[in-house]
Order: structure tokens, then sequence, then C-alpha cells
């Protein structure tokens, strides 16, 4: 890994083994110039061939120049209305309403490994060796501005990450519009973007278009990063698969309202931009202060879309996830909620504990409903004290009673919400975020904290702390049930309203820090109605995150597959649930719902003192099964094979390390008569190691990588097994387990 600057051309490349990216200072304005970003080429003393500047007629250009069109420019952080027309990188208002800016080249440093982005989550180094960065220095002369951009080259993985930082040396305030935190533009426009769609109980689905001119975006705008699109999205070739062919991923380091999109110019440029959504963003740039951007990461694969997902899910899973909980396996839960909903008491929860306990689970989770006076979702927000009637011994005195079992104890709570009956709200009315002499929506009958106050982030810190001080808590599910409406924080000037959405979230990430500071053993899991805000900022806080309320196996294939675009095993929550389901209605076998549930971080969510002998013996086996294999399935690396959103039938497996073990879940949703023949190709083996399926037939890496596993019988002279088979009926899964021999 390296980064090599040429010092008279002033040009920079960054590369590893796999990726090569190459930008310059422009002679004449001394602005960025961007060369390449892909796959590794040579190092060269001067990349000057590769500047591609064609004459254009009818174009604009600096005064004295005739080559400095910026709309013709490939550019690292680019501005508008100063020759460029594209959508910038940042737009600056001057106190006189001017929005011009000139940022030229100024320094540039090299450091060894990565340093910690202030106040906001971000992928970091345990070594120096394990990365590069490379800052560069602009400046704007009559804004006094500095602008540092910053990247970092990972050694061993295909990533660049990017973020900027504005700092204000002079003496006049003036306002970031916007400050995003990467754009790129790429040379060609003949790729399809691929982003994560959905809306609540169906998250991450799977989008494709190809570009076309103009701007195609996604963005959030709700105050959380939502489930509407996930901060990710993909350009990838049209041949490319899920095991072969070029794709560039991006994927934001944020929870709050961010935008992505792909500008695809006349001249076939796709400039890519990825940031803080500047919709109802303005930031205060006050003389001496600085704003910091979210971290941008940015990885190329010409190994397919699982040579991307790969690559997230190791950054992911080991240098942005963090602490105590990040290389163990994690403890398989249940959950109360779809068992009881808000209908509870300690001995019934505790009923649903031993019998858990009594099957192998190992952690009791009481969610929504322990808390002030709260029957259902009308009230008690906010009142983060024991609601008595149902627990008479306190949250300390259940959990004290399930550690007496052998299990952990764990506690939803929704720290950000208020509802009107509380004490919270009586004492301060005004913390709910509300725009004065307008109505305030409520969503679930609750109202959000104004999070951007430091004042409210140390009061549910004390009111939360008052009850994990003095009870056994082991795990946290962090909720967050609605988004932010009539945006308005009464704490901040009129100047600053534009700073809410953003102060918000820096809050949230401050409640969690001090939390996991004082509390760094106990194992977060965040949830926002699901998989709401299931991006990569939460991930630094909480390793893992509840994916859904949609826990319907078939309905979760969609889910889990597109989720496992960007994030790793280990963060996706995973719960077999109760039929008929809870959100669709559909029947399913528990095995299964337990053979989707597998690929994820696993647990029940369901009443499990109700269910038959026979699907307790069930629950047992899967537990115990789980447990045996949750290294592989935390460890391994997870291959998408056959996609739900194109077929009946959905496959993945994951392979551990040194490809010794893969475990394979094959699904298929509808039974179909009269079946033509069905293998499934299997990738990422040992092509020269012989492998036992299921403890039966073995058969050499390669056969199941080019022939795959056969999955019709062999009913040679077996006339009477053909004619009195069983059919499995919809819903089916299998499971193959290989063992290198
Ligand atoms: C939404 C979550 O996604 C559910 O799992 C559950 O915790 C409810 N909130 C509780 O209100």
């Amino acid at each position: 890994m390296s980064i090599t600057i040429n010092e008279s051309h002033l040009e920079f490349h960054l590369y590893n083994d796999q990726i090569s990216y190459i930008f310059r200072v422009l002679e004449k304005s001394h602005q960025l110039e961007h060369l390449y970003y892909g796959k590794r080429i040579h190092h060269r003393d001067s990349f000057a061939h590769l500047i591609e500047r064609e004459i254009r007629p009818s174009c604009n250009m600096f005064e004295g120049d005739h080559t400095s069109s910026m709309e013709h420019i490939k550019q690292e952080y680019p501005s508008f209305g100063s020759t460029d027309f594209r959508f910038p990188a940042h737009v600056i208002m001057r106190e006189d309403g001017s929005h011009i800016t000139n940022f030229v080249y100024q320094d540039y440093r090299v450091i060894k490994g990565k340093k910690s982005i202030d106040h906001l989550p971000a992928t970091y180094v345990e070594q120096e060796t394990e990365a590069d960065t490379l800052e560069i220095d602009l400046f704007d002369k009559v804004l006094q501005c500095q602008l540092t951009l910053t990247y970092t080259i990972y050694q061993d993985r295909n990533v660049i990450s990017r973020h900027a930082r504005f700092v204000n040396i002079g003496k006049e305030d003036y306002f970031l519009d916007q400050a995003m935190s990467m754009s790129l533009d790429l040379p060609d426009d003949q790729f399809e973007m691929i982003h994560l769609q959905g809306a609540w109980a169906r998250e991450g689905h799977l989008e494709k278009k190809r570009l076309s001119k103009g701007i195609q975006s996604i963005y959030s705008n709700r105050g959380a990063s939502s489930h509407v699109f996930n901060p990710f999205l993909a350009l990838k070739r049209f041949q490319t698969d899920e095991q072969k062919g070029e794709v560039y991923g991006f994927s934001l380091v944020y929870s709050g309202n961010f935008l992505a999109q792909v500008e695809v110019d006349t001249y076939n440029v796709s400039r890519v931009t990825m940031g803080i959504n500047p919709f109802q963003f303005k930031w205060k740039l006050a003389a001496g202060e600085s704003f910091q951007t979210p971290e941008c990461i940015m990885v190329y694969s010409d190994h397919g879309l699982n040579g991307m997902s790969q690559t997230f899910h190791k950054l992911y899973r080991d240098r942005l996830a963090r602490g105590y909980w990040r290389d163990k396996t994690r403890p398989i839960l249940i959950n109360n909620w779809e068992a009881t909903y808000f209908d509870f008491n300690e001995d019934k929860v505790l009923q649903i504990a031993k019998t858990a306990k009594d099957l192998g689970i190992e952690l009791f989770v009481l969610d929504d409903g322990w808390f002030g006076k709260r029957d259902d979702d009308s009230s008690s927000l906010g009142d983060w004290f024991e609601y008595e009637e149902k627990l008479p011994n306190g949250i300390e005195g259940l959990a004290e009673k399930v550690e007496e079992l052998d299990m952990r104890f764990g506690l939803w709570f929704e720290p950000e919400m208020v509802c009107k009956d509380t004490r919270l709200f009586e004492e301060h009315p005004d913390w709910i975020i509300a725009t004065p002499n307008r109505r305030v929506s409520h969503g679930r009958n609750q109202f959000v904290l104004d999070f951007s106050r430091c004042e409210v982030v140390d009061h549910l810190f004390n009111l939360m702390d008052q009850i994990i001080s003095k009870s056994k808590i082991s795990y946290i599910k962090w909720d967050m049930n609605r988004h932010i409406t009539e945006a308005f924080s009464q704490a901040l000037p009129t100047d600053q309203q534009g700073e809410v959405y953003h102060r918000y979230i820096l809050g949230v990430y401050d409640l969690y820090e001090r939390l996991i500071e004082k509390y760094p053993e106990i194992l977060f899991e965040s949830c926002a109605g699901g998989g709401a805000r299931f991006d990569p900022g939460m991930l630094y806080y909480a390793p893992q995150t509840w994916t859904s309320d949609d826990t319907d196996a078939v309905e979760r294939l969609k889910i889990q597959y597109g989720t496992s675009m960007i994030y790793p095993l280990s963060s996706i929550g995973s719960h077999v649930s109760d039929i008929p389901n809870h959100q669709v209605g559909r029947m399913t076998p528990i095995d299964t719902r337990a053979a989707v549930a597998y690929f994820g971080t696993f647990g029940y969510e369901l009443d499990i003192t109700k269910l038959s002998d026979q699907e307790k013996g069930q629950v047992r086996e899967q537990v115990a099964f789980f447990k045996e294999n949750r290294k592989l399935i935390r460890n391994g690396e997870f291959h998408r094979l056959l996609s739900p959103f194109d077929d009946n039938i959905t496959a993945w497996m994951v392979v551990s390390e040194d490809k010794t073990e893969a475990l394979v879940g094959y699904y298929k949703v509808l039974a179909k008569p009269n079946e033509p023949y069905q293998r499934i190709k299997l990738t990422g083996l040992d092509p020269n190691q012989l492998y036992q399926v299921n403890n039966e037939k073995s058969y050499y890496g390669d056969e199941l990588m080019n022939i795959g596993i056969i999955l019709a019988g062999n009913y040679i002279d077996r006339a009477s097994d053909y004619w009195s088979r069983e059919h499995p009926g919809d819903y089916q899964a299998r499971l193959f387990m290989l063992k290198a021999l």
C-alpha cells in the first residue's frame, strides 16, 4: 500500500494490490482534477497522459485561460457557479448573499494509519500499518476558509475512505449550504445503479436501474437514514453479477438525513456525490469554527457484487464495530415483544425466560411496556422508571431472577422520544422538536426530544443510568419509532435552525458514546421500527441492528438478502417468530423460520411456552445447531448465490476463513410440480478440498463450484420410493453443512 506523490506535477497516486486512485492539481487554477479510480494500475512518474480534455465550443472559462472550463474537468470536490454547472460538493453563502468559492491547492500531508473523526462514527485501524492517509489542504482566500480533504487507503482492503473538513480562519461568519463527504467523477455512464429501497416491514429491497442523463438520487429527509432508502449505492457494469464483474460501492457512515446521487452529464461523465442531505441544511461556520462531514466508504471490486459486499462486511464487522462485543459471538436471545406485546407481568415473562433457558436460549430481552403506565403505545415514553403493577420487583428484581436462571437480561429503551402524559414532558415541554405557532405532529402518539440540546442528552443519560446502574443489564435494544417533523429547536438562534437535523444525530451519537463508555460490556442492538436506522453510523455504537419488524421467513429472504449487500451477518438481527406470522399471516414451518434466521444474529420472538413438545424439541435442536455453527456464521465469508428478487428460489452460503467448512441455505418459496432439474453452484470453496455434505456424500470443492449440489433425487431401481415420496409443500428450506475431510 502506498501513497506516492509526484512533487513536480503535484499528482497523487493512492494504491494497494487491488486498487488505484489518482488525482492531480491543475497547473493554472490549482483546483483538483480527478484522473482515475478502479483496479490497480502501474505507478508512473507522471500520469499526464491520462488527462482527457476535448475542445468544447460554447463553454465558459476562467479569464486568460482557454482550458479551464470546470464543466469539462473531472474533479475531486467541485463547486457550482464558476464554469461548472453540475451538482457541487459544497456550497457556501457569505453574508452578502454570494455563493462563489475558489478553493485552491495549498498543501498535503501523508499520515501513517488513520485518524478518528471528532464526534462522528468512522472506520478505524488498530495498527498504523493497516492504512495510509492523505490530507489535502485547499484554501479560499476570500472566505479565509481552509478545506481539508482526507483520503485513507487500507492496506489489505479494496477500500478508500473520504471525508472533508472546513475551517473558518477568517473574521467573517458564513454559511455552509452544502458540505458533501465525497464527490467522484467517473469517465463514463455504462452502469446500473443499485440501491436498497423499502418501507416499514419491507426494508432492504434491491432496486436496479440503468443510469440515464441527469440526476438520479436516493435520500432521507426524515431525520434518520430511514426505511425508505439506505445510505448506500453501487454502480455496476451491465454484465456484473454476484460472482464476477466490476462494481463501485459507496456507503455513508451516518444515521441522519443523507443524499446519495449520480449525475450523468451530456458527455457521459457520471458524478457520484454522497453526504449529508443539503435539503434543509445550513450550517453557520462562524469565525474560528470548523465543520466536519461524515465519512464515505468507497469500495471497488472486480469480483462482482459478492466481492463488494464481502469487503464491506469485513470492514464494518472488524473496523467499524468496536468494543467488547466486536469479535465475540452473540448470545441467542428471546424477545417478548411478539409474545406478549404490552400485556405482561413479571410471572409471565419469567415463564418465557424459564422455558427459553430450558431450550438453551441465553438472553432474555424485555421489550416495550415496562415503564411509566405503558399499556399501549399512547403513553409513558420518557418516564423511564418501572411500571410497578407489572413489575413489583422492578427491573432490578426481574433482572436478578433472570440471572438466577443463568440467563442474561436485556432491556428496551426508546430514549429519543416523549409522550405528553409524562413527568419529563410536564417539566420540559420545550424539549421537543416543534416549530412555534405550528401544529406539532405526533407519530405513534410520541414526540421527538430535541437531542440537538446537550441538557436533553444529559437528562436522558441520567434517566437511563438510574435503571442500568442498579440492575444487571447485559443488552439494550435502542428503538426509535418515528421521524422528525416540524424541525425546529427552541434552543438555537434563527440563523442556526438549519443545523437541527445534524445536531440531533450528533446528540444521539453522544448519548450512545457516554453509555458505551460507562457500560462497555453491554451489547447494544439498534432499532428504528425495524430497520429505519440500519446504517453504518449506528454500527459504530451498536454492533447489531434489528433488521425489520417483518419476521416472516419468506419476506425475510428479500430483506436479509438486500441488507447483506453492505452489512455483515454479525449485524443482522434475525428471529424465529410465531405463526400465523404477525405481519403477513403466513404459515411457514418452524425449521424454515430458523433456517432463515441462522443467517444473522439469531434469536426467538414468540411465546415459547405455548409451543408443543415437538416444536420445543425442534427449538432445542435449532439452538444447539446455532451454537455449534455460530463462529462459522459470524466469522465466515458470506456469498449470495440465488436472489429472491429474481425467482422462487433463494440461496446463500457462508464459508469459513480457512475454507474447511461451509453452511449453505437453500429456500424454495412455492412448491412446484414435476420441476426441472436443480443444482446450486457454490462459491468460495477450496477447489482441491474434498468436502462431506451433511455427513453423507463427499465432493471436491471444484465439483461443488462447477457442477453444484445436485438437488434431484436418484430413483434408479427405487420405484416404490418414487411413488410414495412425501411432497415437502410450500416454504421449504434446506441446509447443507460442508466439512472438509
Ligand atoms: C418497534 C420495534 O421494531 C419492535 O421490535 C418493538 O420493539 C416495538 N417497536 C416496540 O414498541
